[in-house]
Parts: C-alpha cells; sequence; structure tokens
C-alpha cells in the first residue's frame, strides 16, 4: 500500500507528538512492506510566524493532494489576543472545512492498565468504550452572520448556530453505521427543550434511525449528558452530536481515559482524513519531552483504518499502545507514583513501536502454529 501523507506538527508540544506518530508509521510501513511517504508543513502559530498566516496556500495544497493528514496541534498564548479569524485555530477550521471533514471521531476508551489515573473511581469508569461522533463543520464554529458589532453605544459580539437537514443527516448516518459495528447504541445529544437547530436535530436523527432498526436510540439533554458521563460512562455506545457540544464533551471524556494525552481523533467525510489527537498545543509542557504521544500514536492508528482500510495494521498499533502500558511504562500525566518507568515523550514512542514488531511477529508465530 502507498500512502502519501502530509503532517503538520504545529505549536507547542505538536511537533513532539507528532514524530512519534511517525515513528511508529514507519514502523508499520517497514513490518507490512507498505510505502508511506511524508511531507511535512506549516500549520497554526508555527505557520503565522514564519509564513504571515496560520494556514499558507502551500499547507493547503500539500493536504489537498494527499491521501491523509496528520496533525499534532494549534495554539500559542503569544496569539491569544488576535481576533479569531488571525488565531492559530483558524488554520485548523479552514483545513477541516476545505477537507470537507465534517464526521470527527473521537474513541474514548478506559484502558484497564490505566483506569486509576482517572478521578472517577476505577469501579465506574472500567470497560467504558465510548465513540463520540462530532459534527465538524456546522453550528456555531462556522454560521454566519458572526461578529462584533455595537449595541446602544455599547460593544456587543454575536455568532450563529444553523444546520440543514441534511448536514444533521450525513453526520447521523456516520454514527449509527459506527454503531451497527459496536454495541448498537446511539445516544443523540442536544438542547431541544431551548434551541432550534436542536429540535430540528432531534427531528432528523429519529427519522434516520427507523432505517437502523437494530440500532436503539435515545436522546439526551447536553447538560444531562454532561453528567450522566461521569456518572455511569458504562452506559454509552456511540454519542452522536453538533459541533460545539461534541467539542466540550470530548474533553470530558478524558476524565474517562484518565488523560486528554491518551485521545485520538479522525476527521473523516471528505476526500482527504485529519487526524489528530484530541489534546492541545500544552504549552506549559511544550520542548520537555514529557508529552504523551498516544494520542497521537492512536490518531495515526485511526489513519490506518480508515484512510488506508489496513484495519489488522490498526489493531497491532492499538494493542501495542495497551501493550506498553500493560508493562507499566507512563508519561508525566499518567504517574500515579507507582509507575515502573516515567517516559520521555521519545521513549514512549520508541516502545510503542518496538511493541508494534512485537505485537505482529506473536500473530504471525500464532498463525504459523
Ligand atoms: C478540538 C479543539 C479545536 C476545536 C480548536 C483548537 C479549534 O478544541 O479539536 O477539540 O474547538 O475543534
Ligand atoms: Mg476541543
Amino acid at each position: 500500500m502507498r500512502l502519501k501523507v502530509t503532517v503538520l506538527p504545529g505549536d507547542g508540544i505538536g511537533p513532539e507528538v507528532t514524530a512519534e506518530a511517525v515513528r511508529v508509521l514507519h514502523t508499520v510501513e517497514e513490518i507490512y512492506g507498505h510505502s508511506f511517504e511524508f511531507d511535512e508543513r506549516l500549520i497554526g502559530g508555527a505557520a503565522i510566524k514564519q509564513a504571515g498566516t496560520s494556514l499558507p496556500t502551500a499547507t493547503l495544497d500539500a493536504c489537498l493532494e494527499s491521501d491523509a493528514v496528520l496533525l499534532g496541534a494549534v495554539g500559542a498564548p503569544e496569539h491569544d489576543d488576535l481576533p479569531p479569524e488571525r488565531r492559530p485555530e483558524a488554520g485548523l477550521l479552514t483545513l477541516r472545512r476545505a477537507l470537507g471533514a465534517y464526521a470527527n471521531l473521537r474513541p474514548a476508551i478506559s484502558y484497564r492498565a490505566v483506569a486509576d489515573c482517572s478521578p472517577l473511581r476505577t469501579e465506574v469508569v472500567s470497560g467504558s468504550d465510548i465513540l463520540f461522533v462530532r459534527e465538524l463543520l456546522g453550528g456555531l464554529y462556522f454560521g454566519e452572520p458572526r461578529g462584533f458589532t455595537r449595541e446602544g453605544g455599547a460593544s456587543a459580539a454575536f455568532n450563529t448556530m444553523r444546520y440543514t437537514v441534511a448536514e444533521v443527516e450525513r453526520i447521523a448516518r456516520v454514527a449509527f453505521d459506527a454503531a451497527l459495528g459496536r454495541r448498537s447504541k446511539v445516544t443523540s445529544v442536544d438542547k431541544a427543550n431551548v434551541l432550534e437547530t436542536s429540535q430540528l436535530w432531534r427531528e432528523v436523527v429519529t427519522r434516520v434511525a427507523l432505517d437502523y432498526p437494530s440500532v436503539a436510540l435515545e436522546h439526551l439533554y447536553v447538560d444531562a449528558c454532561a453528567m450522566h458521563l461521569v456518572m455511569n460512562p458504562r452506559k454509552f455506545d456511540v454519542v452522536l452530536t453538533e459541533n460545539l457540544f461534541g467539542d466540550i464533551l470530548s474533553d470530558e471524556a478524558a476524565v474517562i481515559a484518565g488523560s486528554l494525552g491518551l485521545l485520538a481523533s479522525a476527521s473523516i467525510g471528505g476526500e482527504v482524513g485529519l487526524y489528530e489527537p484530541v489534546h492541545g498545543s500544552a504549552p506549559d509542557i511544550a520542548g520537555r519531552a514529557q508529552a504523551n504521544p498516544l494520542g497521537a500514536i492512536a490518531s495515526a492508528a485511526l489513519l490506518l483504518r480508515h484512510t488506508a482500510q489496513l484495519e489488522q495494521e490498526a489493531l497491532d498499533v492499538e494493542a501495542a499502545i495497551r501493550a506498553v502500558l500493560d508493562a507499566g511504562y507512563r508519561t508525566p500525566d499518567l504517574d500515579r507514583g507507582q509507575s515502573k518507568y516515567i517516559a520521555t515523550t521519545h521513549e514512549m514512542g520508541a516502545l510503542v513501536a518496538e511493541a508494534v514488531a512485537e505485537v505482529a511477529d506473536m500473530r504471525h508465530a500464532y498463525h504459523a502454529v
């Protein structure tokens, strides 16, 4: 399999974690005899500094011409005072839209070895396995009109939440299709007791559900969902929600996993898939080799699954992540004082790469018997 991947390290810990994800992909390439080509480009604050804009044309063109995009993180405190359209984040939002990546898949899994890293009781989180399906190109993030204005002599600002039937329908289908391969349950999250967009959302999702008679559908208001997620995470299978609610709830899900550093995401639906860890640029630990690369590596596994259709390779990378955690290796975000070894970002990446080779070897040995 030949694959052209545009790598966008971005800001803060982005370059550190992305390097480890690329390392693991190189290992997969060698072991399974694939040919992956990596092309590194600028995005975010790094691009603002070097090219004057958060998404240079050269970056966008490279992304559009590749099979997949692997991104680290965007955002830097030095740009905090800029208006939204000039911030590093604007580059990412424009890229998502240009790629047509409307479906954001965010698995939140409680790995057995680190279940005790959650501030929630182990018996509450252990066994949790949730897939967030977040609509990524609509809602408040992209709704027009938006802007700053003046009202009665005072400064004001406004945004627009809007959704079309077609936008809700296509993301709902992604969620129901995903549920078919899982535990056949979709929880659709909205605020239909207050918002018109949510009433439309609920109506469309209910209609789409008729095409999936084997999947159970429940509707939850977003405030109640936020509570149930930490009260009883195991009751969730697929959580389907609009852009901003999904942004908020998927960070909350980090509490279930034990660290934001573990969470991966895939943004698909367009020609080119975009893969990025859920965590941000974490400027406080950038450049210190402390960042957890597992979210970025798990995002690379999603790239193998969704763009390359290399399911076995994806499963092996995921098994390798589990194996490294099972063996007791931890980055500082996962340390509870009893870790066997506190690994640097680079060491963690190398451990996963080694484990991928071992997992693949073991599978071959098993099949040979
Ligand atoms: C995420 C991030 C982004 C978002 C930011 C960086 C624009 O928080 O991917 O969850 O809000 O979508
Ligand atoms: Mg977010």
